[in-house]
């Protein structure tokens, strides 16, 4: 379904040049709308969903910001864009409630332009719902061809109607396009896109189609760059990035990766997200055990702690396999915090699953752990299991897991009462004024004495008192 029509226009063929002949189009509409508001338009960018959408929505302020708009929170804006996640029933239903309010604003202000981008927008039952109730909405475009989002923009400004414009799938991927990051100091860097798992539940591989890996050579030159801007703290993000590099011309590990991405200057954190326990290889805990510069943090996505339903869940390992796993990785690196995601009410589970599952959280002793109510997702192999669980076994199964996952990190998080560490300051604390808030290596959070001069350096702080899941502590001068 595309609906772009650009009649006789001299817009370069090649990306990323295409998509600035676009921006300085774009730039003259909103420059346009500024001369009939009387003031400089804004716009605010919402995102749901995963750190790959926050990032995401890190390269549509680029655009946006230079096309001219200024940047707000507030969503009665000139222009509202919802970058949205499918990945879980309740996220849809939280874009359709807030599009609700955005048809208020916009009645009031009949310049307000609406646009929705993102994962939910890949399903054509979600198009073909927006196209029937919300007609409002201007533009709506996809995962695979955010990359054109200037041109799109163009789109909006000069054609009558809603601009649609979704794609199956891309082989592409387009380098060198601005970006607005929200942290000075710290960024999210997409080393690869899509999934090739089809974990039998999950709806990433239909929305964000087919696993593809970024050249080293590009991640590395943006990093460097990243870190000449003041970046301290680089998260690279991908659906699985253990398997980061098998399909480059040129093959690399993840690992591999890793290691040069160690070697540049001013990096001084390396955060990566998500792991799958299927492919975590031996050389990848060898590059962590010797790094000065990966965090002491893993994020191991277990599921379920059932054979039988990781099995059916198309996990491809088993409750044995994953605390092997986990207790070699223990031993090598003592200091390792481990956290987990955990679906609880996948077809055919039983309370005797969820015992499981339990067993794994209590020998694993995860660091945290986010917990999921299974939710069914069209066009997913689950969704057509027989054996759906009821509601509300489900939700006594969650409330078992929760508690434990409680018990459990409470008693992790304490074990560093009293030590001193080195925390990267994030913010000066809305709350409390006086106090700023770091995050440890392990991903902790600690709440001490400062104020803004400290954020986006590294400290040492003493860890005071531990409260619950996070600390009040010290900093060492
Ligand atoms: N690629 C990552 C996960 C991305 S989705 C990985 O494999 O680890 C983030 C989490 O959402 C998943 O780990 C899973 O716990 C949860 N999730 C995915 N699909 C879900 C569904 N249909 N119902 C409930 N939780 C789901
Ligand atoms: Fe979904 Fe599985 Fe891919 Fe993660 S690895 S995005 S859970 S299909
Ligand atoms: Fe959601 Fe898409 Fe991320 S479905 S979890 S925003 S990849």
């Amino acid at each position: 379904m595309s609906e772009l029509r650009f009649a006789g226009d001299k817009a370069p063929l090649q990306e990323p040049e295409r998509q600035y002949f676009f921006l300085e189009r774009a730039a003259a509409h909103v420059e346009e709308l500024a001369r009939e508001l009387g003031r400089r338009p804004t716009c605010c960018v919402t995102t749901f969903g995963c750190q790959m959408n926050a990032r995401d929505s890190e390269k549509l302020a680029g655009i946006l910001k230079r096309a001219g708009y200024e940047m707000t929170d507030r969503e009665d804006a000139d222009f509202v864009i919802f970058n949205t996640c499918t990945v879980r029933d309740n996220a849809n239903q939280r874009v359709y409630g807030r599009l609700g309010v955005l048809n208020g604003y916009k009645r009031r202000n009949p310049r307000m332009r609406v646009a929705l981008c993102g994962c939910m927008m890949q399903e054509q039952t979600v198009i073909d719902r927006i196209r029937e109730s919300y007609r409002f909405v201007d533009l709506i475009f996809g995962t695979h061809n955010i990359y054109k989002f200037a041109e799109l923009l163009t789109a909006m400004f000069e054609q009558e109607g809603t601009v649609v414009d979704i794609w199956k799938d891309t082989d592409r991927i387009v380098e060198d396009l601005p970006v607005e990051r929200k942290y000075p100091f710290k960024s999210g860097i997409n080393i690869m896109f899509g999934c090739n798992n089809f974990c039998s539940y999950c709806i990433v591989p239909y929305v964000r189609g087919r696993e593809r890996s970024r050249r080293p050579q590009d991640i590395l030159r943006e990093i460097r760059q990243l870190a000449d801007q003041g970046v301290v703290e680089v998260m690279l993000l991908g659906q699985n990035v253990n398997s980061y590099g098998k399909t480059l011309e040129q093959p690399m590990s993840f690992a591999g990766l890793l290691r040069e991405v160690e070697q540049i200057p001013g990096i001084r954190r390396i955060r990566f997200m998500t792991s799958h326990p299927k492919d975590l290889s031996d050389e990848l805990i060898q590059v962590m055990k010797e790094s000065q510069k990966i965090c002491r943090h893993l994020h191991l996505p277990l599921q379920s702690g059932s054979t039988r339903i990781l099995q059916a869940m198309n996990r491809r390992y088993t409750k044995e396999q994953y605390l092997a796993l986990a207790e070699k990785i223990r031993r090598e690196i003592p200091d390792m915090a481990l956290t987990t995601d955990i679906i609880v009410g996948f077809p055919g589970e039983t309370q005797e699953d969820v015992g499981e599952t339990l067993d794994v959280i209590r020998r694993v002793g995860f660091d945290n752990a986010f917990t999921f109510l299974y939710s069914k997702r069209t066009g997913t192999p689950a969704a057509v299991m027989e054996n759906q669980v009821s509601k509300e076994q489900a939700q006594a199964g969650f409330d078992r897991v929760l508690q434990q996952v409680q018990d459990t990190a409470r008693e992790q998080v304490r074990k560093y009462q009293g030590r001193t560490m080195e925390a990267l300051v994030e913010e000066v604390n809305t709350g409390s004024p006086g106090l700023v808030t770091g995050r440890l290596s392990n991903n902790t959070l600690v709440h001490f004495p400062g104020d803004a001069s400290l954020v986006g350096r590294i400290v040492e702080v003493s860890l005071e008192e531990c409260r619950g899941f996070y600390y009040m502590g010290k900093m060492l001068t």
